[in-house]
Order: C-alpha cells, then structure tokens, then sequence
C-alpha cells in the first residue's frame, strides 16, 4: 500500500478525495491537513475529521489543522461553490466530531512524516499551497525526503474558474504556489485542463443512488446523506453558473492519478504564477531550460478509467447500489 497524506482545504471535491483515498485498497491514509481555502481551517478540519471517522471508525487517520490565512493574500473562500459549511450545508447541521485534532500544526506534519518513512509518502495537496510552501520554508530537508507531491492546482490552455484565467487554489496563494513550484521537488501537477474533463452529472448520481429517497434525511452520521447533501449543492451551483448539470471531480483526479498513474499524461515544464494584479494566480508553463526546476504537468486523462475508480470507490461504497 501506498502511504499518502492528503493536504486540503476540505470542501465538496476534497470530501470526495478522502472517500476515494480511504477506500482505495492501494492507499493508506496516514494523515490529513487541512488550510483554509474552500471555507475557514476550522470548517475543513471538521468535515476532515468528520468524514474520516465515519469512513474508518476505529482507528481514523489523524488530523492537523494548517494555514488560516495565505502566506501574504487574504483569505478568499468559495462558500457559494461548496455551501457554508464547506460541504453543502447551513452552519450547524452537521454532527460534531468525536475526536480531535493534533496539536501538531500541519507544517509539522508534512515534514514529521516523510522523515519518519523517507522516501515512502505521496503528498496529495488539493488546496491553497500555504501548509507546504510553509513546511519547505522550515523543513525542505523534511519535505524533500517525501516520494513526490501530486498538486491540484493551475490552469493552462483552458479559461480559470476564478476570474478569467486563474485556478481556484493559486488564486487564493499564489506566492504559495510559487514556492511549491520552485522547489525542485518531485511534483505533478493536475490542473483545471485535465479535471474539468471529469465530471459527475446529476444524471450517474442520482443512478447511484438507485432507488433515492435518503435527500431529505437529515445528514446525522450516515455518508451517504452528508456526501449527497453536498453533491446536490455543488452540481446545483454548476448548474446555475455555467448550464452543466454536473461537477468537476477536481481533487478525486488527484487521489485517482496515485491509485493509478497511467490514468494522466504529462508534460513538464517550469511554472511561473502570477502573484497579483488582473491576472493573479494565473499560471503560465515555460519550456524545459536553465530558468528553474521543472514539475510534470497533466495534459490528458483518460476519463473512463477514472469514472471507474469513482464508481468504485466512491459511488457505490456511497450510495449502495
Ligand atoms: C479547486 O478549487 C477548489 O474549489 C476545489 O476544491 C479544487 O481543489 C479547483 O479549482
Ligand atoms: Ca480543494
């Protein structure tokens, strides 16, 4: 088994990673991070530490609360795209974890852990980059003993989905993402051109959910309600937004693209980020040279592959049919 640690900002698609990820039988878990992005750090560290240990109620795997800012920006959140709580509800409907957090602070984590089992973690980061642009700041030595980071984030020859040209988790830090981009690390990058190509649509959701009727249940502890609750509200905002009666499976590619490397392809290149102005956060890739290190870029991703690894570790463990 692969041992991975996932960095997020735990929103509807990050929600939908954990399940993937837990699930996977070629995954374990070890530990999540959580930094603001999606909702506020405290909100992702509870939908973090909600839906692990629901997943796996006798032994989840810790969680670390990170960044409640960006590095240098302020905090910009996206409540209209994955509802209040970070998981397509109004504040206070979802259940109080049992356990809580570490008391390590995230930066810690992402380096503690590699120098404990050099060589053997994937980061998985599918939020702002703040955590791991401060845990190569304190600890590169750490973070470079990890096997290699797979990032969601970037857009590069298709439009943004925060303004007209920037990916989501560079807008909110983009000076994080160029830190993590410089760092000489092994890193893949899965952005916006290749998760846009993977949807959910209403229509293979509610045929998951085979004979319905668990929408109007109240969330409680069941996964269930709380995943179709928040996969309601994220399709209905595509919907109202651009006319698509389904989701981007942005970070659940990330997890996917571990389970199963082949499922993207890449080219590699150096990543420069816009840091502000009309353009901040929108990401450019430069050609293999002397300008600085080079990370992978995802250009295509086989789809199908990756409805079957959705289906398999998500949909139907899920919704049961
Ligand atoms: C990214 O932004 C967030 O809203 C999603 O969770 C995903 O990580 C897509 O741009
Ligand atoms: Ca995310």
């Amino acid at each position: 088994m692969k041992k991975v640690v996932l960095d997020m900002d735990t929103g509807v698609d990050d929600a939908l990673a954990i399940v993937l990820a837990m699930n996977a039988p070629e995954l374990d878990v070890v530990a999540i991070t959580t930094v603001a992005g999606n909702v506020s750090v405290e909100k992702c560290t509870r939908n973090s530490l909600l839906l692990t240990e629901i997943l796996q109620p006798d032994d989840p795997p810790p969680v670390a609360e990170g960044a409640s800012t960006p590095l240098v920006k302020q905090l910009v959140t996206a409540p209209e795209v994955h509802g209040p709580d970070g998981l397509g509800g109004e504040l206070g409907t979802l259940p109080t974890p049992s356990r809580p957090r570490l008391e390590v602070p995230a930066h810690e984590v992402l380096t503690a852990l590699p120098r404990e089992c050099p060589g053997e973690i994937t980061l998985v980061a599918t939020g702002p980059l703040t955590n791991v642009a401060r845990a190569l700041r304190e600890d590169r030595t750490g973070m470079a003993l990890c096997e290699r980071l797979v990032i969601m984030g970037g857009a590069f020859g298709v439009p943004g989905n925060t303004g007209p040209v920037a990916e989501f988790n560079f807008y909110v830090d983009p000076e994080a993402a160029q830190i993590v981009m410089d760092s000489g690390l092994d890193i893949t990058l899965v952005p916006l051109d290749v998760t846009t190509a993977t949807i959910l649509t209403r229509e293979v959701l509610e045929g998951y959910r085979g004979t319905g009727g668990d929408a109007k249940r109240r969330p409680g502890r069941d996964l269930g309600a709380i995943l179709y609750r928040a996969l309601d509200y994220y399709i209905r905002y595509q919907l109202k937004e651009s006319g698509l009666d389904a989701g981007y499976m942005h970070d659940p590619l990330a997890v996917a693209s571990v389970i199963e490397p082949s499922i993207v392809t890449a080219t590699t290149g150096r990543v420069e980020v816009v840091p502000g102005g009309k353009d901040r956060g929108r990401s450019f890739a430069h050609p293999p040279g002397p300008g600085g290190p080079e990370v992978r870029i995802a250009t295509s991703v086989d789809a199908r592959t990756f409805a079957r690894l959705l289906g398999r570790g998500v949909l139907s463990p899920t919704f049961g049919l």
